[in-house]
């Protein structure tokens, strides 16, 4: 039998340069991972793309904001007393395990928010013992998450890093609300790294203790939730997994997003815009529509603050996981924040029923109204999605080619093209190395290779999903003085076709072919 898909991708991701272990040659505890050069930039193109679509096309703001946190910012948001798994001992080895995920494991059910009274029920009457030595499991209890640290050289400071970024931007709030015009709504994201004290990290990329998140916070008056945009897109179908109706599980289903919000499923237009916002990223990183879905948290799922959650999960190699969290917040991280730091976290905003001024007479000033605002906060880590990636554009050998070899998109690919000169001697290094600064000048992302066959060159860009190959030959030489200048030849990833474009005018072709997704040349 074949090994899992996910064991050969690891070796491939490591042996390629996407993933380094960290500190590998210190036997670093799991869930630590380096990216490589290729990995970098795939992980640097996810970010692009989704601040494309959730910062820069719909014109809201970004920010960096620090990870470490003092104690009492993570007293307020309830990370310190709730932010926890259910953690069980092993009696014999001492190993500790994720009590929910052995029950998983076991009964392929999910076990997710269960308390340990619960858990140890389950323990028992699946009669689940220790994983690693078969040893007797002890009772379960809680394991905060947090990495605790101090600031300054005392050490009476207590502090965190940060379990997710959203905390840095509920901080920022107040001020960037009045550096914005004091206008609701007002939505702002970054990209940045979190940290979990994951007690079993496994699973590769899926649970580490440092990822990359990427989230928005969109701050509203909950008297107007409509979102702007809204009805341009409602028409467009996800595929959702309802929540179980009683102890029956109901089927996955296409439907509208203005169908599923109908129903209920949804608590509001801007959490299904969000929906349409990652659908839409999906798509663009080549992660395959029937492959993902929107899971609708069931009640008793939810987390204490909110009125509505939606993950996405993706179907890989691992089984369904959830790669993105979309909460509705309420006022919760503000209202805490404002009770524990005394600080007022109400802004002053025109009230949705504002009078008509009667003819002739000046307009009257507009009513306002003070609150707190509401939050829907779309939460995507960057790690799951990048093995998302992977997987989807993976193409064993015999799918079109010897090799395995990766299908990226142009816009998530590494490098949008190798240079090769076919051979390192009669003056075809130098016009290679003339296109290659013209290509970098011009804002590509391109690498060179100059030694091994030209096959074998060919084969270490499939390797690696750059979707095109270019090569000064000989013919490039000898007609450099002909009208129109010296041709080179592009050879297209997916099906290995060439054709032959004038020197001059690759930097736009590749540009224009990259972006029309264009990867092979018929
Ligand atoms: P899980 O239940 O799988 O632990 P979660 O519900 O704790 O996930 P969230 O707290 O909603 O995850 O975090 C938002 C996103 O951050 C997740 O959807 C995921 O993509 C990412 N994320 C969370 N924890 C990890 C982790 N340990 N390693 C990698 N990514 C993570
Ligand atoms: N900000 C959502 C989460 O990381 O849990």
């Amino acid at each position: 039998m074949s090994p899992p898909l996910h064991e050969r991708l690891m070796e491939l991701a490591i042996s390629r340069g996407f993933l380094l272990p960290s500190a590998e040659i210190y036997q670093a505890p799991g869930g630590f991972y380096d990216y490589g050069p290729a990995g970098a930039a795939i992980k640097r193109h996810i970010q692009e793309r989704w601040r494309q679509l959730f910062i820069t096309e719909p014109g809201f703001l970004e920010i960096e904001s620090c990870t470490v946190l003092p104690q009492p910012v993570l007293v307020a948001s309830g990370h310190v007393e709730h932010f926890a798994d259910p953690v069980c001992e092993c009696t014999k080895c001492k190993q500790r395990f994720r009590a929910d995920h052995l029950l998983e494991q076991k009964t392929m059910q999910s076990w997710a928010g269960k308390q340990p009274v619960e858990l140890n029920e389950g323990l028992l009457a699946n009669q689940i013992k220790c994983p690693a030595c078969k040893g007797d499991l002890g009772v379960v209890g809680w394991a905060n998450l947090m990495f605790p640290t101090s600031i300054g050289a005392g050490g009476d400071n207590p502090a965190y890093l940060r379990p997710e970024t959203a905390q840095g931007i509920f901080l920022d709030f107040k001020r960037l609300f009045v550096q914005q015009g004091s206008k609701l709504p007002l939505a702002v994201g970054q990209i940045g790294r979190s940290y979990r004290n994951e007690v079993s990290p496994r699973q590769g990329l899926i649970r580490q203790r440092e990822f990359t998140q990427m989230e928005l916070e969109y701050f509203f008056n909950p008297a107007q939730d409509k979102m702007d945009g809204f009805e341009k897109i409602k028409g467009e179908t996800v595929r959702i997994l309802p929540p179980a109706d009683g102890d029956t599980p109901l089927a996955e289903q296409d439907i509208r997003l203005a169908d599923a919000l109908q129903q209920g499923y949804f608590p509001n237009e801007i959490l299904a815009y969000m929906i349409h916002l990652e659908d839409r990223l999906y798509a663009s990183l080549g992660i395959p529509k029937n492959k993902y879905r929107f899971r609708v948290m069931p009640r008793d799922e939810l987390p204490h603050y909110s009125k509505g959650n939606v993950d996405l999960e993706v179907q890989t190699s691992y089984g369904w996981i959830e790669t993105s969290g979309i909460a509705y917040r309420t006022d919760f991280d503000l209202s805490q924040h404002a009770k524990h730091s005394k600080k007022d976290m109400n802004v002053t905003v025109v009230a949705e029923s504002a009078a008509a001024s009667e003819p002739g007479k000046p307009a009257p000033a507009p009513p306002t109204t003070r609150l707190v605002p509401h939050v829907v906060e779309p939460s995507m880590g960057v790690d799951r999605t990048f093995w998302c990636v992977l997987e989807s554009a993976y193409r064993p050998a015999g799918e079109g080619k010897e090799w395995e070899w990766f299908a990226f998109p142009p816009a998530v690919a590494p490098y949008v093209a190798g240079v090769f000169p076919l051979m390192r001697k009669d003056g075809l290094e130098e016009i290679a190395q003339e296109l290659l600064t013209a290509l970098r000048a011009a804002g590509l992302e391109v690498y060179y290779a100059s030694s091994g066959s030209i096959g074998k060159r060919y084969a270490r860009a499939d390797e690696i999903g750059v979707p095109y190959g270019i090569t000064i030959d000989y013919e490039t030489k000898e007609k450099a003085n002909e009208p129109g200048g010296p041709t080179v030849t592009v050879r297209f990833r997916d099906d290995g076709a060439q054709e032959r474009v004038k020197i001059s005018e690759v930097p736009v072709l590749l540009a224009k072919w990259a972006k029309a997704g264009k990867v092979r040349k018929g």
